[in-house]
């Protein structure tokens, strides 16, 4: 097999916070990678705008990105996955991976509730995701707050909030349609007491499979540089993720 020699350059780009938690995973798979995470969080929630707003947002952070001539862009949230990857995907010539819900797993192991922003919850290509791998057992159901208190409380997160931000729901599994809602993932699991998914594992795979001809055992260490947004804040949020993914009640 040919290798490539050269580091892969890759840019996530989520509106907030809630792409770290793929960019995690992503790094953990490709440690030998230069990272680029872009972020608006001054402009969360992402999940209320419109098609509209959202491509226009989304294109001024591709624009910034193409001039990085990316290996790959990792779009880490699945409101602008679900409304904007056509057109990205038509206008740049470099490979673009997109979070979407885990429905196909969740959906097998029985009746499924999809947890998304409004704007992933109303959009064709989660319809088309629900009718293709949702077995006639899957629901989405939008989630109008969530995100924006796990994005502006994520120092100090409140269980009962969360809790209390959740939809009732009447399903065997569970699907976090928002990169946002997986840093939560511990409360929501405890909450419904049922398995739940999120689609951050499965694309970083997948970024790993487009990437597979670059050599990846350089010793090199991953370099992250922030871009965009609160970039002390997204900074911080990295360095701190075990803390915070491991944890109910989060204090700093
Ligand atoms: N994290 C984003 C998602 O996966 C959007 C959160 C927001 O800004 O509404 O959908």
């Amino acid at each position: 097999m040919h290798f490539n020699s050269e580091i892969p350059k890759i840019c996530c780009f989520d509106s907030g916070i809630g792409g770290l938690t793929l960019l995690y995973e992503c790094v953990r798979r490709l440690p030998c990678a230069e990272y680029f995470y872009f972020a608006d969080n001054y402009n969360v929630p992402y999940g209320s705008m419109s098609s509209h707003q959202l491509l226009e947002k989304a294109d001024g952070v591709f624009k910034q990105i193409s001039l990085l001539n990316p290996s790959a862009a990792v779009i880490a949230c699945n409101t602008v996955t679900a409304q904007c990857i056509a057109p990205l995907r038509r206008k740049y010539n470099f490979p673009v991976v997109g979070i979407q819900p885990a429905i196909k797993p969740a959906a097998a192991a029985g009746s499924c509730a999809v947890l998304a922003t409004p704007s992933t919850a109303e959009s064709n290509a989660v319809k088309q995701l629900v009718l293709r791998y949702g077995m006639g057992r899957t629901r989405v159901v939008p989630c109008r707050e969530l995100a924006a208190y796990i994005e502006g409380n994520i120092f100090n997160i409140e269980p009962e909030k969360i809790c209390a931000l959740l939809p009732q729901i009447d399903a065997e599994a569970v699907v976090l349609g928002c990169t946002h809602y997986s840093f939560v993932k511990k409360i929501i699991k405890k909450h419904y007491k049922r398995p739940v998914f999120d689609g951050n594992a499965g694309t970083a795979e997948h970024l790993r499979a487009i990437l597979g001809t670059f050599d990846h055992r350089h010793e090199k260490l991953p370099e992250i540089h922030f871009i965009g947004g609160d970039e002390e804040k997204n900074r911080r949020v990295f360095s701190n993720m075990e803390a915070i993914l491991n944890s109910g009640k989060i204090t700093f």
